[in-house]
């Protein structure tokens, strides 16, 4: 069942010279989940941050850290990740040639496991892990920058997530990541996804505007 609309605001569009005081002013602000977006220069081209930071940031904010792992391979780091703070932890099937095995030893690392698609990833990539995840999230964008335009075709792709969830009767919230704006947030939330992560549109207008944006992100108006 869908549930509540969560924001997990992505700190790549953070201002990374105050990162701690930018997770802290976006935790304040009303974020559900903290998103962190780790990216390896190989598995999309861009880098971004490891566990220190991670380890760093944690006694920034009281939520979830939604940490989306964009690095091949990427079980040598599971542990890693983890015990830096890590809640959620999310990967691609793409990222390694057992993602049942993967999501194994995240849930035997103690936190919740989740798969992310990317465009043109089918849905089927999940049909026979479905008892294995936590969460699901549909990459809108290609993976590896903010400020993308958001991918319509993913629209249907996310019905079609909603349904399988729905029919497996497991609690899986369905993740939405990439061209998340208060337009899009409307679109999305009415194909099913329940988490939004935002980046450009979570930080933008510095840290006064933030409970703002995050209003509007879910949808409340005024
Ligand atoms: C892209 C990342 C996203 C990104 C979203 O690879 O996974 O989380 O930061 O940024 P916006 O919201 O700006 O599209
Ligand atoms: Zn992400």
């Amino acid at each position: 069942m869908q549930k509540p609309v969560r924001i997990s605001p992505s700190i790549l569009s953070a201002d990374f010279a105050k990162l701690g005081e930018e997770v802290g002013a976006i935790t304040a602000a009303g974020a559900d989940y903290i998103h962190i977006d780790v990216m390896d220069g190989h598995f999309v081209p861009n880098l971004t941050i490891g566990p220190g930071v991670v380890k760093a940031l944690r006694p920034h904010s009281d939520r979830p850290f939604d940490v989306h792992l964009m690095i091949s391979p990427v079980d040598p780091f599971i542990e890693a990740f983890v015990d830096a703070g890590a809640d959620i932890v999310t990967v691609h099937p793409e990222a390694g040639p057992h993602l049942h095995r993967t999501l194994q030893s995240i849930k035997a690392a103690g936190v919740k496991a989740g798969v992310s698609l990317n465009p043109a990833t089918p849905v089927e990539a999940v049909d026979y892990v479905l008892g294995d995840v936590d969460l699901i999230l549909v990459m809108s964008v290609n993976p590896g920058f903010g400020g993308q335009s958001f991918i319509d075709s993913q629209l249907a792709k996310i019905e079609r997530l909603r349904t399988m969830i729905d029919r497996s009767g497991r609690t899986i919230d369905l993740e939405v990541d990439g061209g998340v704006t208060p337009e899009t947030a409307r679109q999305v939330v009415a194909a099913g996804a329940d988490v939004l992560v935002a980046g450009t549109a979570a930080f933008r207008g510095g840290a006064a505007r933030y409970a703002d944006n995050i209003r509007q992100l879910r949808g409340v108006t005024g």
